[in-house]
């Protein structure tokens, strides 16, 4: 956003000027707020303890604001006074323990806080004063033991207040102290130490209709008789020790749900004393755990005149059985919860005899372990139930007719259970199903006929069975079908016409499945349906140069997700594969080992908004100029940890609509301010763990992320450099970059000025001291050097091959059966072979240099112009020259002259230093000879572990040299 020009970097000394200057990035918090959005910050998972570490930045529109898991513990007075417009400020999961008075001043918008997850055991009275349009607080486990009983008195529109989860012990007090509160509608005090609900002359607001009471220690209620009359929903559950008689002489007329659960009322005394409506109490967990105490229920409601139960809850009531007619007596029951009982038969829903209205009927969590035949003469129909759940219980089979009885269900739930035998005609008559849940069981067939008469269903969810193959015609009557979930199984393949009959399929998953390929006659049946299809977490390989795309008739195709491919990732990524996915909208690809991405591969993806290459490449990748040149549409890009070496115009320079840039974990050492200008609408950009060099590389770099109104980089001012961690990348001093030339020429004449005189006479009066210095020092450092590099190294490779790209077939076809087989056994190290999944590249390759004794640099034309100054280059010289490690082998694969090589200056430091090897070219006239001569003396390079006299190799008379 071009306004947000937010904060002001008091460090910014740079460039000399004492200038303020004004970024848009935040020291602890990300903005999250996306176009035409309220405005929000998230700070979370920071490690600064003071508050105003958190706040100090941010821009006084700040609507939204989260700072949670954090070490900070005291909110001092004042705290919000620069962000007045705060509406909603979440402070929960920190340590606060300490809230001054006036913390919360002058945020008269804030409608909604939450301290939830902190230490806080008291409040000061007047911490909440100016809070006067709070509508939401939230004050879950903290430590509170009382209350200041004016602490509510200026919050008048408060609506929800939780105190979950405290060490509360007097009601009394609380109720004074919400008693105005003219608009507060639920009041959460559960879990609290609570012993009864006595009150001193107050009572609550008419607004309450909410109570929640649950897990204290109520002995007793002790309130006067309308005191609960405008609750509406009331839960004491888990009061172990709240006694039936607590009830009398209270109020529940207006009650509409009441739970009871693990209290000591006996449910049909309740019933007789109060004037609550039956049909409004939750029976979970109240010990009616039999047919004898069910009917006694059932009949005591009858007496009160109860016509409809749209709710009967009977779960945790330890029930095994029940007989037939056991609900028979009840008044008519909508729906039916049997959930978390010891329910074992079913007996084809026998017990519900009678009750014919009935709508739904779960029976979840329960210990049922198969399902009957239901296809009996005179077996009682249940032609309204629509919704039947039997999740999580111990089913193994489900026998044919299972559900006869109940021919007009809409949902079936059987998830979770152990269904191993799901009969072929199980399913029969179910026309009007729509959903059917069978995920999570053991099946391992499907055939023609399990599905045939669900010619309504509209989702059906397979996933985490254990189906291998798809038979023909599995699906072939599900015409209507729009979801399809088998992910999760053991598929290895379709039969040709597996897919047959999905004329209506929009959703396929197949993740988690063993698929080597993909077929492409298998989608054809989805051509112009088809928007998700999911097949990460396979085992698919794409054969190089196929030339046509396997998705190519998914014309409506939005999301598809090939990530995580097994064990080897894609590896191969045909440059075909996606085309004719104009429609698709988010791709990702991340996991997968790619060794090439072509620059052709995106082309047809004109509408995608989504990328994510996260971890997609093998080692380092070179993204190829154009590559995203037609996603023109695409609004958020992830990249991390793929290897970069550069970011370029040529690259990134089209996506014209990019908001979001994740760059994390690359190794590219700098960034061109240009290629990011080239974004027009790049508004979010995160660089964290990039070795960004603190140099005149980077001055402009710098200089723009300090300066840019627009984009947002995550955390700049904790970003570090590259050669220092200590130092940082915003305050790096860039001043020498821009010396003026006459000075610079000044200092330079003066110092060699200075030079030409004081040698010479230095030499004369001192030549003989000087020269016999020299040979002690000469003599002392060849000692420490050969006890340093007799130190058994403990290196995991013989030697980490540096090369780009276009030198890939030389190394594959020569370097490698050379150097690793025929005869000779070194250990290489190549980048897309041995570098670790899932580590960052930047570690890879330092590690790779470091566990390697050498590292043999593959030097060409195309070499010198790319990658001369990559990481491994700089390491690898780095030790040769700093920590006087020998380690650098220099190959060369083609001629190049003096004056070509004029321009690398360090590389031509390497070369004197250096020995170096010339690769014999097809024009030498002994090739096989020159070649063996050529392998020889690179072998001995590399066994020897020292330095080669330079005249050693010539008398070896290699074959031709620079
Ligand atoms: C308040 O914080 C708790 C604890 O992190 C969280 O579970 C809850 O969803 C939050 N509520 C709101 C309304 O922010
Ligand atoms: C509970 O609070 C009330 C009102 O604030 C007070 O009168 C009473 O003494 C308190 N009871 C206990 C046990 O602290
Ligand atoms: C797939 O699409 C191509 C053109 O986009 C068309 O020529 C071909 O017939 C289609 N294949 C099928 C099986 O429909
Ligand atoms: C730094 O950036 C500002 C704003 O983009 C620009 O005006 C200024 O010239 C830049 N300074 C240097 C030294 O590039």
């Amino acid at each position: 956003m071009a306004t947000s020009i937010h904060r002001l970097l008091t460090a910014a000394v740079v460039l000399g000027t004492a200038a303020l200057i004004s970024t848009y990035s935040f020291h602890n918090c990300i903005e999250t707020s996306k176009d035409g959005q309220r405005k929000a910050f998230q700070c979370v998972h920071r490690h600064n303890k003071t508050m105003s570490a958190f706040v100090d930045d941010l821009p006084t529109t700040t609507i939204n604001l989260t700072i949670g898991v954090t070490p900070v513990t005291h909110i001092p007075r004042d705290s919000f006074v620069s962000l007045p417009h705060l509406q909603d400020l979440r402070l929960d999961r920190n340590n606060l323990s300490d809230i001054d008075y006036l913390a919360f001043h002058e945020l008269h918008e804030l409608k909604s806080l939450n301290l939830s997850l902190n230490n806080i055991s008291q409040l000061n009275p007047d911490v909440f004063q100016d809070l006067s349009n709070l509508t939401f607080l939230s004050l879950t486990n903290n430590q509170l033991k009382q209350l200041p009983e004016t602490i509510f008195s200026t919050v008048l529109e408060l609506n929800t207040l939780i105190m979950r989860q405290n060490l509360l012990t007097n009601f009394s007090a609380i109720a004074t102290s919400v008693s105005h509160l003219r608009n507060l509608r639920i009041l959460d005090l559960c879990i609290n130490n609570l012993t009864s609900l006595t009150h001193t002359e107050v009572t609550l607001p008419k607004s309450l209709t909410t109570l929640y009471v649950c897990r204290n220690n109520l002995l007793t209620l002790g309130c006067k008789w309308s005191f609960l009359a405008s609750i509406q929903v009331l839960d004491l559950s888990y009061n172990p020790h709240l006694p039936t008689k607590a009830f009398a002489g209270v109020d529940l007329g207006n009650i509409n749900y009441l739970r009871l659960r693990s209290t000591n009322v006996q449910i049909v005394e309740f019933l007789n004393l109060s004037n609550i409506r039956p049909e409004h109490i939750d029976f979970s967990g109240t010990g009616i755990n039999n047919t004898d105490k069910l009917k006694d229920l059932c009949k005591t409601m009858q007496r009160k005149k109860v016509k409809y139960l749209n709710k009967l809850i009977l779960g945790n009531n330890g029930i095994k059985t029940l007989s037939n007619y056991t609900l028979s007596q009840c008044p008519n029951i909508i729906t039916l919860d049997l959930s978390r009982n010891e329910f074992k038969p079913t007996n084809c829903l026998s017990f519900l005899t009678g009750q014919t209205h009935i709508q739904s009927f779960h029976a979840e969590h329960n210990v049922i372990r198969s399902l009957p035949s239901c296809k009996v003469p005179n077996m009682v129909q249940f032609s309204n139930l629509r919704d039947l759940s039997y999740r999580y219980n111990r089913i193994l089979l489900v026998n044919k007719y299972a559900f006869y009885h109940t021919p007009n269900l809409q949902t079936l739930k059987l998830n979770i259970n152990t269904i191993a035998y799901l009969d072929n005609l199980a399913l029969k008559n179910l026309k009007r199903l729509e959903t059917l849940r069978l995920d999570n069981n053991l099946l391992t067939d499907l055939f023609a006929k399990t599905f045939e008469d669900l010619s309504n269903l509209k989702l059906l969810n397979l996933r985490n069975n254990r189906i291998s193959v798809i038979f023909n015609r599995t699906f072939h009557s599900l015409g209507k079908l729009t979801t399809l979930d088998l992910g999760g199984n053991k598929i290895t393949h379709f039969q040709p016409a597996g897919f047959d009959g999905l004329k209506n399929l929009s959703k396929l998953y197949l993740d988690g499945n063993n698929l080597k390929e993909i077929d492409p006659s298998h989608y054809f049946v989805f051509q112009d349906r088809l928007t998700v299809l999911d097949l990460e977490n396979n085992q698919i390989q794409f054969h190089p140069g196929s030339p046509r795309s396997p998705f190519r008739n998914l014309s409506k195709l939005r999301d598809l997700k090939l990530s995580r491919q097994q064990p080897y990732g894609i590896a191969v990524l045909p440059d075909t594969l996606f085309q004719g996915l104009h429609s698709l909208r988010s791709l990702y690809l991340t996991d997968n080992k790619i060794v090439h991405i072509y620059p052709k591969t995106f082309d047809d993806l004109t509408g995608l908004q989504f990328l994510t290459l996260d971890d997609c490449c093998a080692g380092v990748t070179q993204l190829q100029p154009g590559v995203f040149k037609n996603l023109r549409n695409l609004t958020k890009l992830t990249v991390e940890n793929m290897g970069m070496q550069n970011f370029s115009k040529d690259v990134f320079g089209n996506l014209t609509q990019l908001r979001t840039l994740q760059l994390n974990r690359n190794v590219m050492q700098s960034i061109p301010v240009d290629a990011l200008e080239s974004l027009p609408n790049l508004q979010y950009l995160d660089i964290r763990d990039i070795p960004l060099s603190c140099t005149c590389l980077n001055r402009l770099l710098q200089n723009y992320t300090l300066t840019n109104p627009r984009i947002q980089v995550v955390y700049l001012s904790t970003l570090p450099c590259l050669h220092d961690v200590t130092q940082k990348f915003y305050k790096f001093d860039g001043t020498v970059c821009f010396i003026d030339l006459g000075e610079y020429l000044f200092f330079c004449t003066a110092a060699v000025i200075f030079l030409f005189t004081v040698i010479p006479l230095l030499y004369v009066k001192l030549y003989w001291k000087m020269k016999y210095s020299y040979y002690v020092f000469c003599a002392w450092f060849s000692d420490q050097w050969r006890s340093l590099r007799d130190e058994k190294e403990k290196c995991k490779y013989d030697a980490f091959v540096s090369y780009n790209s276009s030198d890939e077939q030389w190394v594959m076809e020569q370097l490698l059966p050379n150097l690793e087989g025929n005869g000779s056994s070194f250990k290489l190290c190549l980048h897309h072979r041995d570098f670790e999944l899932g580590r960052a590249i930047v570690d890879n390759i330092v590690s790779a240099v470091y566990s390697s004794r050498k590292t043999i640099c593959v030097v060409s034309r195309s070499f010198l112009q790319s990658e001369w100054c990559s990481l491994e280059m700089q390491l690898a010289s780095y030790r040769l020259f700093d920590e006087h490690r020998d380690v650098l082998l220099l190959v060369f694969l083609e001629k190049i002259s003096d004056r070509q090589l004029s321009s690398y200056h360090r590389m031509r430091k390497v070369m004197l230093k250096k020995t170096y090897v010339q690769w014999p070219g097809s024009d030498c006239t002994d090739q096989e000879q020159a070649q063996d001569l050529f392998w020889n003396q690179l072998r001995r390079a590399m066994r020897t572990g020292s330095r080669l006299e330079r005249e050693e190799m010539d008398q070896s008379a290699a074959p031709s040299k620079v």
